[in-house]
């Protein structure tokens, strides 16, 4: 029988068969991977500890312990984030006829067009994560990214990513504090953050430190997580979605959209845009991706379903008891998975925005 005799539905179902295999082989390794790594570490242990630094109801002392409240919270979430969301830990909507990593590169990319920097230019990346944004900002830019992050788990596994795709001589991950970079006054041509710079105990803070590194002329471009107009303190539900957000995402404090504007204009930045993203035309918004799903492909969406709600837990614990995993591993679950809860309610109300988009010039004086 020749080819050409074969019917098209065969052709049709070979097709969807090889398609359902490549993700179910992507799948399977990224899972491997990750209860791999999480079965050498030792880190869900803290989860304790991290649980402890929010049950006081005090964002005061969690301003003062902010260090330890967010090395040890990225500790406890790294390996969880990549496995559920990739290598760049940010929200992105959807615009017409793109998938998951089209947007969250497009979100990407739009910022660094932010930054009005040539190829060559040095750029600093505050607050960084594994470096998914910091690779594919440098490949767009053609700049060089030093990029920091406060936790060192991070650091190393951004910078063994860097290596295996061929950039570590353009992108190189360091350990350190936004609050007081290691870096000399006038040292980057620009510096952007992406969602990280609401783990900061204060705004003024950090945005002074960034000021001070920036060459005069250079932009800081930023998204923010922050509380919108909508969010009324006075109401239960919107307290309990910022209070969920906060402890699912490691965060001391959320402030309101006006604070950071406000910081950034302090701190010495003329402002040239502030405003929120969120609110753009999009074919599908940004929470999407952690509203539930019966469909096993649609990840992390799946998992927000109420069977898996609930099962999650039951086998990490049962993971934990064959001790495939470290002790934790199943509160911790339970822990992101409430954060993500959170901000799924704090996008579709309106009260929280992870993208207020702000851009900042250093006078050239
Ligand atoms: C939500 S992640 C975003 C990471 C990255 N921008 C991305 O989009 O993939 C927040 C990041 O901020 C970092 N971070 C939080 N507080 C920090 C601090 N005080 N100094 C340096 N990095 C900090 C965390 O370690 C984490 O890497």
């Amino acid at each position: 029988m020749f080819l050409t005799e074969v019917p098209l539905v065969y052709w049709l179902a070979l097709g969807a068969l090889a398609l359902a295999w490549r993700s179910i082989y992507n799948g399977t390794k990224l899972t491997a991977t990750f209860i791999g790594s999480l079965s050498q570490s030792k880190k869900h242990g803290s989860i304790d500890r991290y649980n402890d630094l929010h049950s006081s109801d005090s964002s005061k002392e969690r301003n003062t312990k902010y260090e330890d409240l967010v090395s040890s919270y990225y500790d406890l979430a790294t390996e969880f984030y990549e496995w559920g969301w990739g290598s760049s830990f940010h929200f992105a909507d959807k615009r017409k006829g793109e998938n998951f990593a089209a947007a969250i590169m497009r979100h990407e990319h739009f910022l660094a067009g932010r930054l009005n920097v040539a190829k060559g230019a040095k750029l600093l990346d505050c607050g960084c994560g594994i470096g998914g944004p910091a690779r594919n900002i440098a490949r767009f830019t053609g700049a060089s990214v030093t990029a920091v992050t406060i936790n060192q788990f991070q650091v190393n596994r951004g910078n063994a990513l860097c290596k295996q795709e061929n950039i570590a001589d353009q992108v190189v991950l360091e350990q350190a504090n936004f609050m007081k970079l290691p870096y000399p006054d006038n040292s980057f041509d620009a510096v952007y953050a992406i969602e990280a710079t609401c783990h900061a105990p204060d705004r003024n803070g950090v945005y002074s430190e960034i000021y001070r590194v920036l060459k005069p002329g250079g932009n800081f471009a930023c998204y923010e997580w922050c509380l919108t107009d909508k969010y009324d303190a006075n109401n239960a539900f919107h307290r309990k979605v910022k209070k969920d957000i906060e402890v699912g995402d490691g965060l001391p404090d959320m402030c309101h959209t006006s604070v950071c504007t406000k910081a950034l204009q302090k701190s010495g930045f003329k402002v040239l845009e502030a405003r929120d993203y969120a609110e753009e035309a999009h074919a599908e918004a940004w929470f999407t991706p952690l509203t539930p799903s019966w469909n096993p492909f649609v990840w992390p969406r799946f998992q927000f379903n109420p069977i898996m709600f609930r099962m999650m837990p039951i086998i990490l614990s049962a993971f934990e008891w064959m001790r495939l995993v470290p002790s934790g591993t199943s509160k911790t679950q339970v822990m992101l998975q409430a954060g993500g809860v959170g901000c799924q309610q704090g996008g579709l109300t309106g009260i929280f925005t992870p993208m207020w988009l702000m851009v900042g010039e250093k006078p050239r004086k």
